[in-house]
Protein backbone atom coordinates (compact mmCIF):
# COMPACT_ATOMS: atom_id res chain seq x y z
CA UNK A 1 0.00 0.00 0.00
CA UNK A 2 1.26 3.66 -1.38
CA UNK A 3 2.29 5.43 2.08
CA UNK A 4 0.29 8.64 2.23
CA UNK A 5 2.19 11.98 3.80
CA UNK A 6 1.24 15.33 4.54
CA UNK A 7 3.71 17.73 2.92
CA UNK A 8 1.16 20.19 2.11
CA UNK A 9 -2.63 20.75 2.51
CA UNK A 10 -3.50 19.24 -1.11
CA UNK A 11 -2.19 15.96 -0.09
CA UNK A 12 -5.39 15.46 1.44
CA UNK A 13 -9.07 15.41 -1.13
CA UNK A 14 -11.54 17.40 -0.22
CA UNK A 15 -13.39 14.28 1.20
CA UNK A 16 -10.10 12.91 3.10
CA UNK A 17 -10.07 16.59 4.70
CA UNK A 18 -13.46 15.94 6.13
CA UNK A 19 -12.47 12.95 7.56
CA UNK A 20 -9.42 14.12 9.51
CA UNK A 21 -12.03 17.36 10.48
CA UNK A 22 -14.24 14.79 11.97
CA UNK A 23 -11.44 12.77 13.59
CA UNK A 24 -10.32 15.46 15.42
CA UNK A 25 -13.23 16.47 16.67
CA UNK A 26 -13.32 12.98 18.66
CA UNK A 27 -12.28 12.58 22.51
CA UNK A 28 -12.60 9.15 22.99
CA UNK A 29 -8.60 9.03 21.84
CA UNK A 30 -8.12 5.60 20.27
CA UNK A 31 -5.04 4.21 20.92
CA UNK A 32 -3.14 3.88 17.33
CA UNK A 33 -0.17 4.51 18.51
CA UNK A 34 0.64 2.50 21.24
CA UNK A 35 4.02 0.93 21.52
CA UNK A 36 5.03 3.58 19.00
CA UNK A 37 7.54 6.27 18.56
CA UNK A 38 7.30 9.68 16.44
CA UNK A 39 10.27 11.72 16.18
CA UNK A 40 9.71 15.23 15.51
CA UNK A 41 12.37 17.57 14.25
CA UNK A 42 12.73 21.28 14.46
CA UNK A 43 14.91 22.82 12.28
CA UNK A 44 13.39 26.57 13.72
CA UNK A 45 11.45 27.83 16.63
CA UNK A 46 8.22 26.36 17.69
CA UNK A 47 5.99 26.38 20.88
CA UNK A 48 2.56 25.30 19.09
CA UNK A 49 3.49 22.89 16.97
CA UNK A 50 6.35 20.99 19.76
CA UNK A 51 3.54 21.46 22.07
CA UNK A 52 0.37 20.19 20.44
CA UNK A 53 2.27 17.53 18.09
CA UNK A 54 4.28 15.94 21.47
CA UNK A 55 0.67 15.82 23.44
CA UNK A 56 -1.22 14.68 20.66
CA UNK A 57 1.23 11.49 20.17
CA UNK A 58 1.04 10.69 23.77
CA UNK A 59 -2.76 11.28 24.09
CA UNK A 60 -2.93 8.50 21.04
CA UNK A 61 -0.74 6.21 23.16
CA UNK A 62 2.31 6.75 21.41
CA UNK A 63 5.98 8.18 22.66
CA UNK A 64 6.96 11.74 20.90
CA UNK A 65 10.75 12.53 20.77
CA UNK A 66 11.79 15.86 19.69
CA UNK A 67 15.38 16.87 18.42
CA UNK A 68 16.43 20.52 16.97
CA UNK A 69 17.64 20.87 13.46
CA UNK A 70 21.60 20.53 14.25
CA UNK A 71 21.18 17.62 16.78
CA UNK A 72 19.77 16.11 13.57
CA UNK A 73 21.63 17.47 10.89
CA UNK A 74 19.39 16.78 8.05
CA UNK A 75 22.57 16.87 5.03
CA UNK A 76 24.70 17.48 7.16
CA UNK A 77 25.38 14.44 9.36
CA UNK A 78 23.89 12.29 6.79
CA UNK A 79 21.57 13.14 3.47
CA UNK A 80 17.82 13.92 4.54
CA UNK A 81 16.72 10.25 2.56
CA UNK A 82 18.80 8.14 4.47
CA UNK A 83 17.67 9.53 8.20
CA UNK A 84 14.09 9.46 6.66
CA UNK A 85 15.23 5.69 6.21
CA UNK A 86 16.26 4.90 9.60
CA UNK A 87 13.57 7.32 10.98
CA UNK A 88 10.69 4.59 8.95
CA UNK A 89 12.56 1.55 11.14
CA UNK A 90 11.66 3.56 14.55
CA UNK A 91 8.90 5.24 14.56
CA UNK A 92 4.95 5.05 13.23
CA UNK A 93 5.14 8.32 11.54
CA UNK A 94 7.55 11.43 12.11
CA UNK A 95 7.24 14.97 10.84
CA UNK A 96 9.90 18.00 10.47
CA UNK A 97 10.01 21.90 10.70
CA UNK A 98 12.46 22.85 8.16
CA UNK A 99 14.25 25.80 6.49
CA UNK A 100 13.86 24.54 2.57
CA UNK A 101 10.88 21.99 2.13
CA UNK A 102 12.82 19.90 -0.40
CA UNK A 103 14.34 18.47 2.02
CA UNK A 104 10.93 17.12 3.76
CA UNK A 105 10.58 16.33 -0.32
CA UNK A 106 13.49 14.18 -0.35
CA UNK A 107 12.65 12.29 3.23
CA UNK A 108 9.06 11.50 1.85
CA UNK A 109 10.69 9.80 -0.96
CA UNK A 110 12.40 7.15 0.73
CA UNK A 111 10.17 7.06 3.71
CA UNK A 112 8.06 4.00 4.47
CA UNK A 113 5.97 5.72 7.52
CA UNK A 114 4.19 9.27 6.98
CA UNK A 115 5.66 12.17 6.84
CA UNK A 116 4.18 15.29 8.40
CA UNK A 117 5.29 18.44 7.33
CA UNK A 118 5.61 20.35 10.88
CA UNK A 119 6.16 23.85 8.77
CA UNK A 120 8.36 24.58 5.46
CA UNK A 121 9.18 28.00 3.78
CA UNK A 122 6.58 26.93 1.24
CA UNK A 123 3.51 24.83 3.59
CA UNK A 124 2.11 25.17 6.83
CA UNK A 125 -0.62 22.63 6.59
CA UNK A 126 -1.11 21.50 10.01
CA UNK A 127 -1.53 25.09 10.54
CA UNK A 128 -4.61 24.76 7.37
CA UNK A 129 -6.25 21.76 9.25
CA UNK A 130 -6.74 23.86 12.54
CA UNK A 131 -7.62 26.88 10.91
CA UNK A 132 -10.37 24.87 9.03
CA UNK A 133 -11.53 23.07 12.44
CA UNK A 134 -11.52 26.76 13.59
CA UNK A 135 -13.63 28.06 11.38
CA UNK A 136 -16.03 24.99 11.12
CA UNK A 137 -16.57 25.27 14.85
CA UNK A 138 -16.98 28.84 14.49
CA UNK A 139 -19.86 28.53 11.38
CA UNK A 140 -20.98 25.33 11.46
CA UNK A 141 -19.72 24.16 8.37
CA UNK A 142 -17.27 25.44 5.64
CA UNK A 143 -18.52 25.48 2.33
CA UNK A 144 -19.51 28.95 0.93
CA UNK A 145 -17.46 30.56 4.06
CA UNK A 146 -15.64 33.85 2.82
CA UNK A 147 -11.97 34.30 4.61
CA UNK A 148 -9.49 37.76 3.91
CA UNK A 149 -5.94 37.06 4.14
CA UNK A 150 -3.89 40.14 4.36
CA UNK A 151 -0.52 40.52 4.86
CA UNK A 152 2.75 38.47 3.41
CA UNK A 153 1.63 35.95 0.89
CA UNK A 154 4.37 33.11 2.56
CA UNK A 155 3.88 29.68 4.27
CA UNK A 156 1.05 29.93 6.24
CA UNK A 157 -0.74 31.91 3.12
CA UNK A 158 0.00 29.12 0.79
CA UNK A 159 -1.45 26.71 2.46
CA UNK A 160 -4.58 28.40 3.79
CA UNK A 161 -5.63 29.23 0.00
CA UNK A 162 -4.98 25.50 -0.66
CA UNK A 163 -7.20 24.39 2.29
CA UNK A 164 -9.86 26.95 1.56
CA UNK A 165 -9.72 26.19 -2.34
CA UNK A 166 -10.20 22.43 -1.24
CA UNK A 167 -13.28 22.61 1.15
CA UNK A 168 -15.22 25.15 -1.28
CA UNK A 169 -14.62 28.32 1.02
CA UNK A 170 -13.96 31.83 -0.92
CA UNK A 171 -10.67 33.36 -0.26
CA UNK A 172 -9.88 37.11 -0.68
CA UNK A 173 -5.77 37.70 -0.60
CA UNK A 174 -4.47 41.26 0.11
CA UNK A 175 -0.77 41.19 -0.40
CA UNK A 176 1.78 44.08 -1.35
CA UNK A 177 3.82 43.88 -4.66
CA UNK A 178 6.97 41.64 -4.03
CA UNK A 179 4.86 39.55 -1.33
CA UNK A 180 2.36 37.49 -3.51
CA UNK A 181 1.69 33.93 -2.48
CA UNK A 182 2.57 31.09 -5.51
CA UNK A 183 -0.09 31.65 -8.00
CA UNK A 184 -1.13 35.27 -7.75
CA UNK A 185 -3.54 36.56 -10.21
CA UNK A 186 -3.70 32.68 -11.85
CA UNK A 187 -7.37 32.07 -12.55
CA UNK A 188 -8.81 29.79 -9.91
CA UNK A 189 -11.98 26.87 -10.31
CA UNK A 190 -15.31 29.08 -9.82
CA UNK A 191 -13.27 32.38 -8.47
CA UNK A 192 -12.35 30.56 -5.65
CA UNK A 193 -9.56 33.23 -5.04
CA UNK A 194 -9.67 37.15 -5.40
CA UNK A 195 -6.17 38.90 -5.75
CA UNK A 196 -6.04 42.79 -4.74
CA UNK A 197 -3.24 45.29 -3.22
CA UNK A 198 -6.55 46.41 -0.88
CA UNK A 199 -6.78 45.28 1.96
CA UNK A 200 -10.07 47.55 2.54
CA UNK A 201 -11.60 45.42 -0.44
CA UNK A 202 -10.52 41.93 0.82
CA UNK A 203 -12.49 42.03 3.73
CA UNK A 204 -15.52 43.36 2.96
CA UNK A 205 -18.20 41.38 3.81
CA UNK A 206 -16.03 37.73 4.94
CA UNK A 207 -16.79 35.80 7.33
CA UNK A 208 -12.82 35.44 8.78
CA UNK A 209 -10.27 37.81 8.59
CA UNK A 210 -6.65 36.06 8.62
CA UNK A 211 -3.34 37.33 8.98
CA UNK A 212 0.55 36.06 9.96
CA UNK A 213 3.70 38.08 10.31
CA UNK A 214 5.70 40.36 8.06
CA UNK A 215 8.94 38.65 9.15
CA UNK A 216 9.07 34.83 8.72
CA UNK A 217 11.23 32.48 10.81
CA UNK A 218 14.70 32.96 9.15
CA UNK A 219 13.86 36.66 7.36
CA UNK A 220 15.09 38.39 10.00
CA UNK A 221 17.86 40.26 7.50
CA UNK A 222 14.92 41.69 5.89
CA UNK A 223 12.98 43.26 9.31
CA UNK A 224 13.42 46.92 7.79
CA UNK A 225 12.44 46.12 3.75
CA UNK A 226 9.43 44.41 5.07
CA UNK A 227 8.35 46.48 7.70
CA UNK A 228 8.57 49.04 5.34
CA UNK A 229 6.51 46.84 2.47
CA UNK A 230 3.65 46.18 5.24
CA UNK A 231 2.58 49.92 5.85
CA UNK A 232 -1.08 49.54 5.74
CA UNK A 233 -1.70 45.90 6.28
CA UNK A 234 -2.39 45.82 9.42
CA UNK A 235 -5.73 44.35 10.97
CA UNK A 236 -6.99 46.54 12.97
CA UNK A 237 -10.70 48.09 14.15
CA UNK A 238 -11.21 49.99 10.72
CA UNK A 239 -11.00 46.87 8.59
CA UNK A 240 -12.92 44.45 11.36
CA UNK A 241 -15.75 47.03 10.22
CA UNK A 242 -15.70 46.19 6.84
CA UNK A 243 -16.53 42.44 7.87
CA UNK A 244 -19.93 40.08 8.03
CA UNK A 245 -21.44 40.75 11.46
CA UNK A 246 -20.39 37.65 13.35
CA UNK A 247 -16.95 37.74 11.74
CA UNK A 248 -13.81 35.84 13.58
CA UNK A 249 -9.83 37.31 13.64
CA UNK A 250 -7.66 34.54 12.76
CA UNK A 251 -3.66 34.64 13.79
CA UNK A 252 -1.50 31.54 13.60
CA UNK A 253 0.66 32.79 16.43
CA UNK A 254 2.99 33.96 17.69
CA UNK A 255 1.22 37.18 16.99
CA UNK A 256 3.04 41.40 16.95
CA UNK A 257 0.67 43.83 18.24
CA UNK A 258 1.16 46.94 16.14
CA UNK A 259 2.59 45.24 13.41
CA UNK A 260 0.20 42.87 11.29
CA UNK A 261 -2.77 43.38 13.95
CA UNK A 262 -3.53 45.43 16.52
CA UNK A 263 -4.30 44.65 19.89
CA UNK A 264 -8.02 46.00 19.81
CA UNK A 265 -8.50 43.19 17.22
CA UNK A 266 -6.37 40.22 18.57
CA UNK A 267 -7.41 40.84 22.35
CA UNK A 268 -11.21 41.91 21.23
CA UNK A 269 -14.40 39.68 21.09
CA UNK A 270 -14.41 39.02 17.69
CA UNK A 271 -10.36 37.24 18.08
CA UNK A 272 -10.55 33.55 17.92
CA UNK A 273 -6.71 32.89 17.73
CA UNK A 274 -7.03 31.08 21.14
CA UNK A 275 -9.29 28.19 20.08
CA UNK A 276 -7.64 28.03 16.95
CA UNK A 277 -4.43 27.77 18.92
CA UNK A 278 -6.00 24.81 21.17
CA UNK A 279 -7.31 23.33 17.79
CA UNK A 280 -3.75 22.48 16.68
CA UNK A 281 -3.61 19.74 19.36
CA UNK A 282 -7.49 18.51 18.11
CA UNK A 283 -6.06 18.94 14.55
CA UNK A 284 -2.92 16.83 14.79
CA UNK A 285 -4.50 14.02 17.01
CA UNK A 286 -6.96 14.25 13.78
CA UNK A 287 -4.72 13.88 10.98
CA UNK A 288 -2.26 11.17 12.78
CA UNK A 289 -5.69 8.79 13.39
CA UNK A 290 -6.21 9.41 9.99
CA UNK A 291 -2.74 8.48 8.93
CA UNK A 292 -2.85 5.30 11.00
CA UNK A 293 -5.89 4.19 9.27
CA UNK A 294 -8.32 5.04 11.95
CA UNK A 295 -12.14 6.49 10.79
N1 LIG B 1 1.62 28.56 14.68
C1 LIG B 1 2.75 27.87 14.90
O1 LIG B 1 3.16 27.01 14.12
O2 LIG B 1 3.35 28.18 16.08
P1 LIG B 1 4.81 27.69 16.53
O3 LIG B 1 5.79 28.29 15.56
O4 LIG B 1 4.98 28.20 17.93
O5 LIG B 1 4.86 26.20 16.47
N1 LIG C 1 5.08 32.53 8.71
C1 LIG C 1 5.59 32.22 10.04
C2 LIG C 1 4.69 31.25 10.71
C3 LIG C 1 5.08 30.89 12.11
C4 LIG C 1 4.14 29.89 12.73
C5 LIG C 1 7.01 31.68 9.92
O1 LIG C 1 7.27 30.88 9.01
O2 LIG C 1 7.85 32.06 10.74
Amino acid sequence: MTVRHFLDVDDLSRQEVGEVLDLAERRDFPPALTGRGVVLVFEKPSARTKVSMELAVSQLGGHPMSMGGDEVGIDVREPAGDLARVLSRYCALFGARVFDHERLVRMAETATVPVINLLSDKAHPCQALADLLTVRQRFGSLEGRTLAYVGDGNNVCASLIKAAVLVGMKVRVATPPGYEPPGYGQPVADDAVFFTRDPLEAVDGVDAVYTDVWVSMGQEREVATRQAAFAGFTVDDALMERTAPGSVFLHCLPAHRGEEVTASVIDGTRSAVWQQAENRLHAQRGLMLWLMGAS
